[in-house]
């Protein structure tokens, strides 16, 4: 019986053997170009030039993509993994350092419209890649859109991205007042970036917290400074990011610092720490918000 074990159940068993769990971090913020696909970018280079296996999901629906800021080709999609038209490994792209992205992009509007055989073959396929992932990074686009709320409350960790406009701050708690009140979503990592001073962060953090804590059941840390950097720039028009093309400006080891923090965030021991959970999460709780 044990010979004609198949794929699935082979997987399901290592498993069960295996300790390995993906941490699962969204980084999102409410406000466009405040630097979340660098962050997500920086962070996810970061660890796989650390020997992690990273994976990238790229959430983003705006011009701004992970594949851009990469300089990668991308041709299918999750909505063809969606499709049953192919599956989630056809649609890996590779990025420097082994560094794997999921392209969600164009016709991946949300999770709503799926039947019940697509949603079981979307758990699978994550369910699959479990334990070949280290950390998967999602990165979200601008707004308060479904997706970026489902990504958000199904990640363990939610890392949100400010800088110093005031449209940010408004825009950073209107997301961390409606995951906090609507999803369950109540501890949040604050990078600030894109400052002049580690003093301005604490500032642009205070600012945040000021409002967080007078209204809302939410927990925010600090978890970031990023300073204001050149390099920055020119590593996206190299189609590299920073960490890669400059290691020592000074946001690169701001974010290499940021992606050493991420790595020692705990896991939840249960598991539904498993790649498959988060997907399932995802789907769940969309049907219920669709519904
Ligand atoms: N620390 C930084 N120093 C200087 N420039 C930065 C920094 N972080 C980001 N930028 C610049 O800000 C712009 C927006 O960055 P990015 O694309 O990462 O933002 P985003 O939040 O992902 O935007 P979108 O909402 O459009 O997806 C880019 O041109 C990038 O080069
Ligand atoms: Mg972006």
């Amino acid at each position: 019986m044990i010979e004609t074990m198949n794929h699935d159940q082979a997987s399901g068993l290592r498993r069960l053997t295996t300790p390995r769990r993906t941490k699962v971090i969204t980084v999102t913020g409410g406000k466009g170009g405040v630097g979340k696909t660098n962050v997500t970018l920086g962070m996810a280079v970061s660890m796989a030039k650390q020997g992690k296996k990273v994976m990238v999901l790229d959430a983003d629906l705006g011009l701004a993509n992970v594949d851009v800021l990469l300089g990668l080709r991308v041709g299918r999609n999750l909505s063809h993994v969606m499709a049953g038209e192919c599956d989630l490994e056809d649609i890996l792209v590779e990025g420097p350092y082994g560094l794997k992205i999921i392209p969600a992009s164009s016709g991946t509007k949300g999770m709503t419209d799926l039947s019940p055989a697509q949603h079981a073959g979307l758990i699978r396929a994550f369910g699959m890649l479990d334990e070949d992932v280290d950390v998967l990074l999602v990165d979200t686009a601008a707004g308060i859109s479904d997706m970026v709320l489902s990504f958000s409350r199904a990640a363990q960790d939610v890392v949100v991205v400010v800088c110093d406009e005031p449209t940010s701050i408004t825009d950073a708690y209107a997301l961390i007042k409606i995951l906090s009140r609507e999803h369950g979503v109540s501890r949040f990592k604050v990078v600030a970036n894109m400052v002049r001073s580690y003093r301005e962060g604490r500032d642009l953090f205070t600012k945040l917290t000021r409002v967080t804590e007078r209204f809302l059941n939410a927990n925010l840390e600090l978890v970031a400074c990023v300073p204001l950097d050149e390099r920055v720039r020119q590593s996206v028009k190299k189609q590299k990011v920073v960490v890669d093309a400059f290691p020592q400006a000074p946001s690169a080891l701001a974010l290499k610092a940021l992606a050493n923090k991420a790595l020692c965030w705990p896991l939840p021991r249960t598991p539904s720490g498993h790649l498959e959970f988060f997907v399932e999460r995802l789907l769940i709780r969309d049907q219920a918000a669709g519904e």
